[in-house]
């Protein structure tokens, strides 16, 4: 029988002991998981337990001792996304990740790029410097006229018309918990057999993400969102396919490739090649303890509870005067974003961290595309996730209110 509670799909027993093991839950009310998730004790203790190591008997040795950790970060990874382990690389970041993977694909003047309206900023910058360097087109694949995301068809059409080097899609953007239809648009790409990256930066740890059913090429996203690793951490998923072809990043290193003969190198066989080979070793171990956690509690259960909050959220803000919910979508994310009359928006965050309530700003620039077709300037993006309770979401929309009501009189 499924539990009723407001703890649902946990039991109330099940989220309270979730809260007891994030030391965080006892100071703030933690709404900017899509900024950085809470971190849970046992990634905080397997870290500080190798950074002990390091100290006691010396980084390299450390790094020796603690293999078998470091070798589950790809392994606990790969069983996040459906793959094997030898598809995984790790990455500082999201754009780390991003950035390994653009390098890898020889971009010559004309190729296009097709994207959408609704893609992570530092992307969009990241092709506009390659339009810069080597004269590729940008093409921005049209939105359904209701604003509910990317139109597939009219997106296929231009994969048919254009044949792009690359297709780019951004799962959720940071900006707005806008869902895009990934794997819609991956059935084209395989189809045309196109290369297809996905940024699937705030969905990792948010939804359950299958690399197969997308039909991604190059998948990237960052440990410390949704799946409650550490700072500095990020993955890149490269698929079978491109590694037969022989994609490889252009500042290939000693531990991505074997020097061997003194004119000639050869990239290793598996995802390692997007790898350098420094590594900040209590993160990858801190994040293959975060993945592992996630997979415990149960990804399927984080999807109908996280993106739950966020529709309760809404649900609360849409009745308070003077705010504007702005997510689109049928089904939108645990990104919660909305602009307020009356506030400027470092006024706004400052009285919300003033009441112990974590959350963040978007700006016209986070945004061009999106923002400006909502004919805004900023927004304020409230980011709950599973450890979060119902009455936590019910304080933080009680406390929009009063703030709207103080606004009023001002
Ligand atoms: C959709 C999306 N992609 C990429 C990034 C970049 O992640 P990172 O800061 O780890 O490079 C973010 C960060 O907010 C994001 O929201």
């Amino acid at each position: 029988m499924r539990d009723k509670s407001n703890a649902f799909p946990f039991s109330p027993e099940t989220l309270r002991s979730l809260r007891a093991d994030t030391p965080g839950c006892e100071s703030v009310v933690h709404f900017n998981n899509a900024g950085c998730g809470l971190l849970a004790s046992p990634v905080l203790e397997a870290m500080l337990a190798h950074l002990r190591l390091e100290a006691a008997i010396g980084g390299y040795e450390a790094a020796a001792a603690r293999q078998e950790e470091v070798r589950d970060f790809y392994a606990a990874t790969a069983g996040l996304l459906n793959c094997s382990p030898e598809n995984i690389a790790f990455a500082g970041s999201a754009t780390d990740a991003y950035t390994r993977a653009l390098s890898a694909i020889p971009f010559e003047r004309g190729d296009v790029i097709l994207t959408t309206r609704n893609d992570f900023i530092s992307n969009q910058i990241a092709f506009l410097s390659l339009r810069k360097r080597f004269g590729v087109e940008i093409v921005h694949a049209p939105d359904h006229a209701d604003g509910s995301g990317v139109d597939v068809e009219a997106m296929a059409a231009l994969m048919r018309e254009r044949r792009p080097r690359l297709v780019a899609v951004t799962h959720v953007p940071t900006n707005s918990g806008l869902v895009q239809p990934v794997a819609e648009i991956g059935r084209h790409c395989r189809e045309l057999e196109l290369l297809y990256l996905v940024d699937a930066c705030q969905t990792v740890g948010q939804y359950e993400i299958d690399v197969e059913e997308i039909g991604c090429d190059l998948l990237t996203a960052t440990c410390r969102k949704f799946l409650r690793g550490p700072r500095g951490s990020g993955f890149l998923y490269v698929s079978d396919r491109v590694l037969r072809a022989g994609y490889e990043p252009l500042f290939i290193d000693m531990y991505g490739a074997r020097w061997v003969e003194p004119g000639r190198y050869r990239p290793v066989e598996t995802a390692a090649r997007f790898e350098d080979w420094e590594f900040p070793y209590s993160a990858v171990i801190g994040s293959a303890v975060a993945t592992r956690y996630a997979l415990q509690v149960g990804v399927r259960r984080i999807a109908e509870r996280t993106p739950a909050l966020g529709a309760r959220l809404r649900d609360r803000l849409a009745g308070i005067p003077g705010v504007r919910l702005l997510d689109r979508g049928a089904r939108p994310a645990a990104l919660v974003t909305f602009e307020i009359d009356g506030w400027q928006p470092q006024p706004f965050k400052e009285a919300m961290d003033a009441r112990g309530i974590n959350s963040a700003l978007s700006f016209r620039e986070f945004a061009q595309y999106d923002f400006r077709d909502k004919d805004v300037e900023w927004a304020l993006r409230l980011s709950p996730h599973y450890y979060n309770t119902e009455e936590e979401v019910d304080r933080v929309a009680a406390t929009v209110a009063e703030l709207s009501a103080t606004a009023a009189r001002r």
